[in-house]
């Protein structure tokens, strides 16, 4: 297998085509302004993932609305947003046309941050003491993410990704947990037709078929109730409503779809595989997989969960160093068909120019992410996030952040 080859071959999504197999993961880094738009830090970001190369890049968690969030300087999309938010767009154009842009819509319900925020439920978790939303409160909500796809689209990117993964809102509504007696709550057949109305308005708003939709998944949430399970208070693993998911959004015009599993808050090393516990990341290969055997030819699955496979010297046994390695593992999910794209999280932050540098034959010099996790540590010590072992500018921002605030163990275990 020529795994250069089968990396930077071209792949149609929907009536585009992405350059090459690589997915830039949507990664929240709490750089934004007061009022939720891009600053200089966010635009040296994203200029250098453009300059990377990959074919599809997607926005971190954007929040539909600046009362209900989790990060601090989270990025907003509301009227007020977009002409800072097209503005953005049209220079990452001027770095790199061919890439392309998609925005994570998101609504962080109950895992919004209470000490700036609101937290809102569907059906609370225990130990999330949240608010329960009402209907017509859930309403307007459903009308805030119709508004900010339409507003994506003004902006000028080439589409959304849905967030139905991580234990946000999208993920708290289909979830069997959701079992309280409303609209959207109980049977699946109720839970799932919040997601089938939201694609159904969006289409209506936005009916340009060359914008792309789709959704970031968390195929199996990892506790009893959450997506992927066989019911309200089990964690035995039940893949019927996820499988149902995407059929149905396909008919409703998904194109691509990002697999993803578990739901960081409670299940950390599921939705991040770490140094000390790499063997999660085949789960996804799984999860993956059962979603490509399910959906139509043309459907794009997206897999996640590649930055832990780095240049193969991890704890990973029973498997050569070039086997464990990111992109020969990679390339084989692609050649096998589990997958069609690759998506690249805290390897992003590592090496934004991976896609590049192996085009131009530079593999060498590709910066490998440790999954030492001290972004997440910024994450959630709520500062300015990057890659603080390859990037100067970080490693300070981490180095003032435990001066502060003390050393964080990002608990995995
Ligand atoms: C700092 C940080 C920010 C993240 N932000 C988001 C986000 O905005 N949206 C999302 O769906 N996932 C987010 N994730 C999860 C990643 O997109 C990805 O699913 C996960 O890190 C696994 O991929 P990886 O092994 O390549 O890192 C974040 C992860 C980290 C570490």
């Amino acid at each position: 297998m020529d795994k250069r080859a089968v990396l930077l071959s071209p792949i149609q999504i929907g009536t585009r085509t992405a350059q090459n197999r690589f997915f830039i993961q949507p990664m929240e880094c709490n750089d934004a302004d007061p009022e939720g738009n891009p600053t200089d830090l966010t635009y040296q970001r994203y200029e250098n993932l453009f300059r990377g190369e990959a074919g599809l890049v997607c926005l971190e968690a954007i929040t539909i609305t600046d009362k209900n969030r989790s990060r601090m300087n989270q990025l907003f999309i509301m009227p007020q947003n977009l002409p800072a938010l097209t503005r953005f767009v049209s220079r990452l154009r001027e770095v790199n046309p061919k890439t392309l842009f998609i925005f994570q819509l998101t609504h962080s319900g109950e895992l919004s941050n209470p000490e700036f925020s609101k937290r809102l439920s569907v059906n609370p978790l225990p130990g999330f003491e949240a608010e329960v939303i009402t209907e017509e409160q859930f309403d307007k909500i459903v009308d805030d993410f119709v508004l900010a796809a339409k507003l994506t689209y003004e902006a000028g990117a080439d589409g959304i990704d849905m967030k139905f993964c991580h234990g946000y809102l999208g993920s708290q509504v289909l979830r069997p947990y959701n079992s309280r007696k409303w609209k959207y709550g109980g049977p699946w057949e109720n839970r799932r037709q919040f997601a089938f109305d939201l694609y159904e308005r969006i289409r209506k708003v936005v009916p340009d078929p060359n914008f792309l939709i789709g959704s970031k998944i968390s195929v199996w949430e990892g506790f009893p109730g959450g997506f992927g399970t066989a019911g309200p208070d089990t964690p035995i693993i039940d893949l019927t409503e996820p499988i149902d998911l995407v059929k149905g959004l396909e008919e409703r015009g998904a194109q691509f779809f990002i697999q993803s599993a578990g739901s960081p808050s409670i299940t950390i090393s599921l939705t991040q595989a770490d140094k000390d516990h790499p063997y999660f990341a085949y789960l996804h290969q799984f999860f993956a997989k059962v979603l490509k055997e399910n959906v139509r030819r043309e459907t794009v699955i997206i897999g996640s969960n590649y930055s832990v496979f780095g240049k193969g010297k991890n704890k990973l046994q029973a498997v050569s160093q070039e086997d464990a390695s990111l992109l020969t593992y990679g390339a084989k999910n692609i050649e096998r068909g589990y997958v069609d794209m690759i998506g690249l999280g805290r390897q992003s932050l590592a090496d934004p120019l991976l896609p590049l540098k192996l085009r131009e034959g530079r593999e060498d010099e590709i910066n490998y992410c440790t999954t030492c996790d001290n972004c997440l540590e910024l994450l959630i010590q709520q500062a300015p996030i990057g890659c603080a072992t390859y990037n100067k500018y970080y490693t300070d921002v981490l180095v003032q952040t435990r001066k502060v605030k003390g050393k964080l163990r990002v608990n995995h275990t």
